[in-house]
């Protein structure tokens, strides 16, 4: 019966990780999947998630199931971080997933029963959203968002393509910390893409992935915050995997906001269903360890003060690459403007196979880079590569 299979090609992205293991030269440099790595090129485990795993370690009596809906107190703390004062008080259907991922795999699921036939996926995004939504039936459509040339957003042909979209139809956004251009919108842009929306009854899926990565924890979810507060209706796929740096633990959570209380219970039982058929029940540990560091002042302040210190790092490594690559793509001035771990270069397939040829440097062929997997110390010598291309 197998026999019947043909071979899947591996997934581009996670390909990478092999290569670049596999790779024996000294001074190798990754740039490709989205983990953030320290000044020695560890990806660390945060502090404060090292002294809750102590404390669940210590004080955890049971490893019981937790039920497909996850842990509540969870689900709510991870949502007032999330959203803060725009989605307090809405009526919300909250799922612990398997990392941001397995939210948008439901979300799509919950579409699909929904009658929601169409999805419209900004150019470019994170590929796995086509996958995952083509997976759960419904059609992706496509919107313009990003020029690599130029490096500039197309907000006005995105706007004028979703002003094409029909009612009912779903968009997705990434709320800030684009994957892979690290272009965002503005706050006037946000107004208005949260107006479209409204005004042509679309259904916003917001994909939150990198919060605390770009401009702050609040500033990252500001337009997420701006859309809600003018819409009856939204999906809010979180993940932990980055901001918590938790991800192997598959961490995450979807929300449904609704029009009513009495739907959110309907919308909730549906996705309980949905994970039942699925995967059953999310696992727990690291959305034990998320919900034991927002529920204590301490470990809270902590957490956050290491992510700031990590954003800018970032920040800092954008500067110099600004600077460096600039000098050759004048237009490369934006990587100091964009955010969070990725920019997306304008360069061809073969560049990207010389580089990984020639000077062990790695990353997809799209372009993309991941700026939170480089090291201060190698920012010189990999600015020189890409310039000597
Ligand atoms: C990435 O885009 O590198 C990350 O989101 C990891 C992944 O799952 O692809």
């Amino acid at each position: 019966m197998f026999d019947a299979l043909t071979r899947q090609p591996d997934d581009p992205l996670l390909a990478l990780i092999g290569l670049f293991r596999a790779d024996e030269r000294a001074g190798k440099v990754d740039l490709g999947v989205g983990v953030y790595r320290d000044e020695t090129g560890v990806t660390r485990v945060f502090r404060a998630v090292k002294e809750a795993e102590r404390r669940l370690v210590e004080t955890q009596q049971t490893k019981a199931y937790v039920g497909p809906e996850g842990d509540p107190v969870f689900l709510e703390r991870l949502w007032a971080l999330t959203t803060g004062e725009a989605g307090r008080g809405r009526a919300t259907a909250g799922l612990q997933t398997p990392g941001g991922s397995g939210a948008l795999r439901l979300a799509g699921d919950l579409m699909a029963r929904t009658g929601t036939r169409r999805i419209w996926l900004g150019l470019p995004t994170w590929p796995n959203h086509a996958s995952i939504f083509t997976a759960a039936g419904l059609e992706v459509v496509t919107y313009p968002f990003f020029d690599i040339p130029s490096q500039a957003v197309l907000f006005e042909r995105m706007m004028e393509a979703l002003s094409g979209a029909a009612p009912g139809d779903a968009v997705l956004l990434h709320a800030s910390c684009h994957n892979p251009t690290g272009a965002n919108l503005n706050t006037e842009q946000w107004r208005a893409v949260a107006a479209l929306v409204a005004e042509r009854g679309l259904l916003p899926v917001i994909d939150i992935a990198y919060q605390g990565y770009g401009r702050g924890l609040d500033e990252d979810a500001a337009g997420l915050r701006i859309l809600l507060s003018a819409v009856p209706e939204a999906l809010v796929a979180v993940s932990c995997s980055k901001s918590f740096g938790l991800y192997r633990e598959r961490t995450g959570a979807i929300y449904a906001v609704c029009g009513s209380a009495e739907t959110a219970l309907t919308v909730r039982s549906n996705l309980a269903a949905l994970a039942r058929v699925s995967y059953s029940m999310p696992p727990d540990h690291g959305s034990a360890v998320v919900s034991m560091i927002l529920g204590d002042e301490a470990l809270m302040a902590d957490w956050k003060a290491e992510l700031e210190s990590m954003r800018l790092r970032i920040t800092a490594i954008r500067e110099r690459l600004a600077a460096g690559l600039s000098r050759r793509w004048q237009v490369l001035t934006a990587i100091r403007e964009q955010e969070g771990m990725f920019s997306l270069l304008p360069l061809e397939e073969a560049d990207v196979m010389k580089l990984r040829a020639e000077h062990a440097i790695y990353m997809p062929t799209s372009g993309r880079i991941n700026i939170a997997g480089l090291k201060t110390a190698e920012v010189d010598a990999v600015i020189e590569k890409f310039l000597s291309l």
